[in-house]
């Protein structure tokens, strides 16, 4: 029905077909498993791209360019594929410190890098077919480090509001709690908090796993295990 919609101008350029689209995507990452999954993504990535839908637009036409993203995100780690629209197409403006920003806005721009990562632990790099060996080395050095950079600047620029409130350790003298896995509880005023801390924690564990060389070293597998704890 929405295939038959689109050949619709009347009803194509419309916000319904766009929410109907992203709602039938989310089923497929919920329900389809392998190499198949995600094989819309394209599809929905050339609507948005067509309608020039971004990730800064309010209302229906942003929330659907984020939950696209995210469903990127989990199709390029399930398969290895590229995320289709890149910072090429888009990006989130460098704005410094974020306290201005709604804290899904604050959220999302960690989630963005996160994607990056991802795509950098795919192995697609600008260019870089063409490179020899030591080039090549070098390039991914180099992507690694602004990726880094990049994480480290949204960690320092987050507003206060967003940081952890409360850390409750796990005693010694108890019984270590089970769901836990005995490591310390960390408490966050909003929920999106929370998952924006693990989506940066989970990319520097993407970025020291696929850096070149690191996992070669005592100290990259000391920096693995210790990114792992955080
Ligand atoms: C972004 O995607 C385009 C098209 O697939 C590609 O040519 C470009 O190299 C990508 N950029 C990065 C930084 O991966």
């Amino acid at each position: 029905m929405v295939r038959e919609l689109l050949l619709h101008p009347q009803f194509a350029q419309t916000d319904e077909v766009l929410a109907a689209c992203i709602i039938l995507s989310t089923y497929e990452m919920i329900d389809v498993a392998g190499e198949n999954l995600g094989s819309h993504l394209r599809g929905v990535a050339s609507l948005l791209q067509s309608r020039q839908v971004q990730g800064d637009m309010r209302g229906i036409r942003g929330a659907a360019y984020w939950t696209w993203y995210r469903h990127e995100i989990w199709a390029a780690l399930q398969t290895g594929r590229r995320i289709s629209l890149n910072e090429s197409y888009w990006e989130p403006q460098p704005v410094g410190p974020l306290g201005h920003l709604e804290i899904e806005d604050v959220a999302n721009r960690v989630l963005f890098i996160m994607g990056q990562c991802i795509d950098f632990s795919n192995g697609h790099g600008v260019g870089e077919e063409d490179l020899g060996p030591n080039e090549l080395l070098r390039s991914r050095h180099t992507r690694a480090v602004q990726l880094e950079l990049a994480l480290e600047e949204w960690y320092s620029s987050r507003p206060p509001s967003m940081a952890c409130f409360r850390t409750e350790q796990t005693k010694l003298d108890q019984p270590r709690d089970e769901t836990a896995g005995g490591f310390p509880t960390i408490w966050f005023v909003f929920p999106q908090s929370a998952i924006a801390h693990q989506v940066y924690h989970a990319s520097k564990i993407i970025l020291a796993l696929y850096q070149p060389g690191i996992l070669h070293t005592p100290q990259g597998l000391a920096k693995c295990a210790s990114l792992s704890v955080a």
